[in-house]
């Protein structure tokens, strides 16, 4: 019944977050304040909560990012603007740190970029300015397990010359990410079409479920022998902080999440009023929305992949990485794990039927 990581994958079809449990265990963690959550990102990013914010233009800007920062995880600055405007958010992020009264080494400056000629003068433009403050570049396209992805990382590792942390992705098989790990990338996205305003799956027929790709990779990574310090992070479909917990348990190293930040006091974008409710936009970066917004509209012969939405408003994201740190740890005293190494150790799957997973939710709400 209760499977190892490699049985579960072995064992029927490749599981989503909903097809799959993690079994307790006799534990001796006594408390909640004991487990360590610790993570370290990329070889050398220290998150104390291994959450970080995407980057997208409704999700992370100079605000978020720094909220992030202080409270234990990262925000990646979206790259859908100028280089400048780009240059503008990390100044923001460092005018507030001014003000703050937190360590230098809690604050962790991520920008993305994309790939190709322009998206190397962005790279050239921040480094020239900010490189001795930046904690990592996070290249963000799509389809990372790409040729120009590949040139990409290649081209950022010779061209800086140092040991810039590299986030790369997004990816969604071990072969994948055993490509980008090649290249020189110190961490990588995981995940295709599994984002909560994705249409990818819908318009391409193309995806993976992101906690059965989170598990590939991390099994590639361990069958190879190497590259253990290339962090995977599972990235797309995280609602609860049960797909956090089993995202660690299946092998990620940190998750990245949107949609639990949009609708944050820190997400960037005005709050509006719809229906006396208040709320914010998220909108995925393949939206017809962004297209217009952004690029003039969308090219001939492309298709949207991403929708627009309004989220409730849901107050600081300090509260989100709060509600989903206290999750992690009451896990870990389930399975007497003392860190994320213990999780993954420890963790023993059971396949859920339907009705056990209606069980699962708080049904006593139901009318
Ligand atoms: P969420 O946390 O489930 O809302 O998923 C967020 C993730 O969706 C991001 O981190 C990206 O990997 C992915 N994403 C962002 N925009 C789009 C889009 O327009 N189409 C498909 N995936 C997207």
């Amino acid at each position: 019944m209760q499977k190892t990581l490699e049985e579960l994958m072995e064992s029927g079809d490749p599981p989503s977050f909903d097809d799959i449990m993690i079994a307790p265990t006799h534990s001796t963690v006594h408390s909640r304040s004991e487990p360590d959550t610790g993570s370290v990102l990329a070889g050398s990013i220290n998150l104390s909560a291994p959450i970080i914010s995407s980057p997208m233009d409704t999700v992370t800007g100079p605000k978020m990012a720094y909220a992030m920062s202080i409270n234990g995880g990262v925000g990646i600055l979206h790259r859908f603007l100028s280089k400048e405007e780009q240059s503008h958010m990390i100044d923001d992020m460092m005018d507030r740190y001014a003000e703050g009264n937190h360590s230098r080494y809690d604050i962790k400056i991520i920008p993305a970029i994309g790939v190709g000629s322009k998206e190397r003068d962005r790279f050239a433009y921040l480094y020239q300015k900010h490189g001795d403050i930046l904690s990592g570049v996070a290249i963000d396209v799509a389809n990372g397990d790409s040729d120009y992805m590949l040139d990409m990382v290649r081209w950022v590792r010779e061209g800086v010359g140092v040991s810039l942390p590299i986030i790369a992705g997004n990816v969604a098989t071990g072969e994948g990410f055993l490509r980008l790990a090649e290249a020189g990338a110190n961490a990588v996205r995981v995940g295709i079409g599994g984002g909560s305003i994705c249409k990818t799956r819908i318009m391409t027929g193309i995806g993976v479920p992101t906690l059965a790709s989170v598990a590939d990779c991390y099994l590639a990574r361990e069958r190879s022998g190497a590259f253990k310090e290339v962090s995977i992070i599972a990235d797309g479909g995280i609602r609860y902080p049960a797909d956090f917990v089993k995202s660690l348990a299946a092998g990620a190293d940190a998750i990245i999440a949107g949609r639990i930040f949009a609708g944050t006091l820190e997400s960037p974008g005005e709050i509006i009023t719809i229906n006396g409710k208040k709320v914010k936009t998220y909108r995925g970066m393949a939206s017809k929305e962004v297209q217009e917004d952004r690029r003039g509209g969308m090219r001939p012969g492309t298709c949207a992949e991403g929708v627009s939405t309004h989220i409730p408003l849901k107050g600081k994201a300090h509260y989100i990485v709060s509600e989903f740190c206290g999750g992690l740890r009451s896990a870990m005293t389930y399975v007497n794990a003392r860190n994320l190494n213990d999780l993954r150790a420890n963790s023993r799957f059971i396949r859920l039927t339907p009705s056990a997973l209606d069980e699962s939710h708080a049904f006593g709400t139901k009318q």
